[in-house]
Parts: C-alpha cells; structure tokens; sequence
C-alpha cells in the first residue's frame, strides 16, 4: 500500500475507532486510544518496527472489546469486516487482526506476543493501565462499577479464599495489587519497560500517600 493509501486508512480507522467508543466511560474511552496511539508509535521509532501496523492495530484494539460487543468473537468479526471494506492488505489485515486479538491481559492468555509489532502495541496499552494515567483511569473504572475506592477491613485478593474471592466487591486500590503493580515486570521491550519503571515508582509513592492521608499520618505539623 502506497504511503498516500495508507495515511487515509489511518486516519479512517481513527473516525471508526472514535465514534466507536466515544460514548464509552469504562476506561476504553477514545483518548485512551489516542494516548495508546501515540506511545505505540514512540515505541515503533525506538524499536525500528513497522509504525504503520502499530498505529493501525493501537488505533483499533479496543473496538473488538467484548465490553463493548455481544462476544468478542462478534467484536472481531466486526473489526475485520471493516479492515477489509477499507481496503487493507490482506497481510496488514491478518497481522492486525493477529495483536487485537491475542494482546489483552487475560484474552491472550500469557501466550507471548508473536510479533515485535503486537509486542509494542500490548506494551503501549499496559503502559496505560499504570502511572498517574493508570491512577485516574482505575478510579475511573471502579466509580463507573459503582465499587467502594478502598476498604481497609478487606484482604488483599491475592490472599483470599476462593470463596471470599467470590463475594468480594474489588476495590480500586485492590486492583493495584491485584493487576497494576504487577505490569511492570510483564513489559516486552526495553523501551516500555524504562517508562514502566518510572511509572511504577510513581504508583508506589502514590498508594505510600494515600495510605498515610488514610491513616492521617501525612505530614509533619504536630
Ligand atoms: P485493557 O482492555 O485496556 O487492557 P481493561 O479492560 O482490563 O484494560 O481495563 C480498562 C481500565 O479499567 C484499566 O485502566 C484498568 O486498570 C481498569 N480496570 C479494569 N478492571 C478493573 C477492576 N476490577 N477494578 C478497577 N479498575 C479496573
Ligand atoms: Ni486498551
């Protein structure tokens, strides 16, 4: 596909991929997608991958999300009946389609990512999940669920039976432990894992205040 072609398709993938999720407040909002877009192709140009299936299959992850669709599979088929009304390549279309639906957290099942484009597009939407980002968007998501932010007479999930796993409500700070502190160490490249650190400390300062505000024994005036 010539380079003029393929500007076009990006920038109709973004329209789909807007008025898509416009509407959506559990987490998979469009700017969300625009911050994934853009630290997929940051990662692209560090990586010397293929910019334009990175900021194709960024530009269209969420849309399949099984959140947003009757199943996933009816998700995907939707997807990929528009890459191939928009004219895409049969091989770009088959590599998008091959990230969208293998990188989510539990969807792909911890297989590894089978190209150095899926594993920066799965990266760039993790790093999203973390830091001051990942902060607002896990508060965010636990007010749209209508879950309490914190419960300090509850467990850790991790620690639970699986019986009081099941009758657990899941607060947003159990989330941290259960899913956002544990990113870090599940980045593919070298580049996302430099910005997950700095992320992650951010976080661990982050809950250290908060637990401290919680407790009120933040500062010093007494
Ligand atoms: P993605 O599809 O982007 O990989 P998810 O659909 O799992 O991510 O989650 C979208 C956002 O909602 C993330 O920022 C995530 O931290 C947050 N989220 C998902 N599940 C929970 C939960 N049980 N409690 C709080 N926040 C959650
Ligand atoms: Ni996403």
């Amino acid at each position: 596909m010539d380079p003029i072609k393929r500007g076009k398709l990006l920038e109709q993938a973004a329209a789909y991929a807007r008025a898509e999720l416009e509407r959506d407040s559990s987490g998979h909002d469009w700017w969300h997608i625009v911050r994934v877009t853009r630290t997929a192709k940051r990662l692209a140009a560090v990586e010397r991958a293929d910019t334009f299936i990175c900021e194709l299959a960024a530009l269209l992850h969420d849309v399949a999300d099984e959140k947003l669709n009757p199943s996933k599979e009816a998700g995907l088929q939707k997807v990929e009946s528009w890459l191939a009304e928009a004219g895409t390549d049969e091989a770009d279309r088959t590599h998008v389609m091959d990230i969208i639906s293998t990188m989510s957290y539990g969807g792909g099942h911890g297989q590894p990512m089978r190209t150095a484009e899926g594993r920066i597009v799965q990266d760039a939407d993790r790093l999203d999940a973390i830091g001051a980002i990942g902060i607002a968007r896990v508060f965010a998501y636990g007010g749209w669920k209508g879950r309490p932010m914190h419960d300090p007479e509850l467990p850790v999930r991790e620690h639970m039976t699986p019986e009081e796993y099941r009758n657990h409500p899941g607060t947003a700070i159990n989330h941290f432990y259960e899913k956002l502190l544990k990113l870090k160490d599940l980045m593919n490249t070298d580049a996302a894992r430099a910005l997950a650190e700095e992320r992650h400390r951010f976080m661990e300062r982050y809950l250290e205040q908060f637990y401290n505000e919680w407790d009120a024994v933040d500062g010093a005036f007494d």
